[in-house]
């Protein structure tokens, strides 16, 4: 059989994708070069963004139109997507929680896997969220925190730590795990030539026992991603973050005081609802000062179900837009 694997989103995905696409192999099936050469394309799917949802709804439109040409070809739609919105003439649909399970559905039989060879590693440590930040849709369609067995994690690391170069621990929120430092130092001292990195951080619980572990052991690497979302406190407080930007600049410091050579990223949403220009400048103020390593940044996006969909003084479309495209080339202008 011949795959396509469309992955989309964020690294919990590029975990799931990297996981089938192995089982996969092992099974003796192999990449299609191309969509219409292929007896079977997958999406694993996004709904962090509205823009992420069309252009995968665009794209599952693509797959049915060479479905009609070709009969056999089997479309499969799994991940985020398919756990919020029902998607018609489609083969196999799945959610986050068994989005693993489309190898079986699609008939393969389940290979014991040698230990993986790839150069990355993605461990998941946690499951789901239940922050409910206002503006995200995951706590709806990845369902509430779940934490994942300390054995499971340290069995799946021993299968990676002699072969992988970088090794992921996963979570919406790695510090949601109890005593995240603590495994984050155990697994820092096992053998092996690896790397370590997590994500990723929730700046309300991100603590300063973590730093010191990452500044102790040269294992970790010098980089967190710490997702500001927004550096005006009035907005913060609406997106219900749980932090203000003093909480903010105080972890900063101290990543920067024990850890001098860190790479600090962030993501950053723009025109939340009731964000005036002033707010905005307040976020552009809040970049300039920390001067991240690198910012993802998003014009905010309505997503059915959320708290902020339903908030007064929604931002016009362009001012969104504006707000982002700006910020981004204050960015670059940094750089
Ligand atoms: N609109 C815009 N950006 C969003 N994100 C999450 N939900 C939304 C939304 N509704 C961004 C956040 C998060 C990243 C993964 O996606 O910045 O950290
Ligand atoms: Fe969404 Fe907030 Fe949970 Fe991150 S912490 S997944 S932004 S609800």
């Amino acid at each position: 059989m011949k795959f396509v694997l469309k992955n989309y989103g964020c690294q919990m995905n590029v975990n799931t994708a990297a996981k089938i696409t192995q089982q996969l192999l092992a099974a003796g099936h192999t990449v299609a070069a191309t969509d219409e050469e292929a007896d079977v394309i997958i999406f694993n799917t996004c709904c962090v963004r509205n823009t992420a949802e069309q252009k995968i709804l665009s794209h599952i439109a693509l797959a049915k139109q060479i479905k009609r040409h070709k009969p056999n070809l089997k479309i499969a739609v799994i991940g985020c997507l398919s756990a919020k919105r029902k998607i018609s003439g489609v083969d196999i649909l799945l959610g986050t929680d068994n989005a693993m399970d489309v190898v079986e559905k699609l008939g393969v039989s389940l290979q014991t896997l040698p230990a993986e060879q790839s150069a990355t590693a993605y461990i998941d440590i946690t499951y789901g969220c239940e922050n409910y930040c206002s503006y995200c849709i995951v706590p709806f369609v990845r369902g509430k925190l779940r934490i994942r067995p300390r054995e499971e994690i340290i069995a799946e690391f021993n299968q990676v730590k002699n072969t992988a170069k970088d090794i992921y621990l996963l979570g919406q929120n790695v510090n949601a795990y109890p005593g995240f430092p603590g495994l984050l130092a155990e697994l820092a001292q096992q053998d092996g030539d690896f790397t370590l990195h997590f994500l990723s951080a929730h700046p309300k619980d991100f603590e300063i026992k973590t730093i010191q572990v990452m500044a102790q052991y040269p294992k970790i690497a010098h980089d967190v991603h710490l997702p500001m979302q927004c550096g005006c406190d009035k907005i913060l407080k609406l997106m219900n973050r749980k932090y203000t930007t003093a909480d903010y600049l105080k972890k900063v410091e101290l990543l920067r005081k024990y850890i001098p050579d860190i790479h600090i990223t962030t993501d950053i949403i723009c025109g939340f609802p009731g964000e005036t220009e002033e707010d905005f400048n307040e976020t552009v103020a809040m970049v300039k000062k920390i001067k991240f390593s690198a910012a993802y940044i998003f014009p905010y996006s309505n997503r059915t179900g959320t708290a902020a969909d339903k908030m007064p003084n929604q931002v016009p479309f362009q001012t969104r837009k504006a707000r982002a495209t700006k910020l981004v080339e204050i960015m670059r202008k940094m750089s």
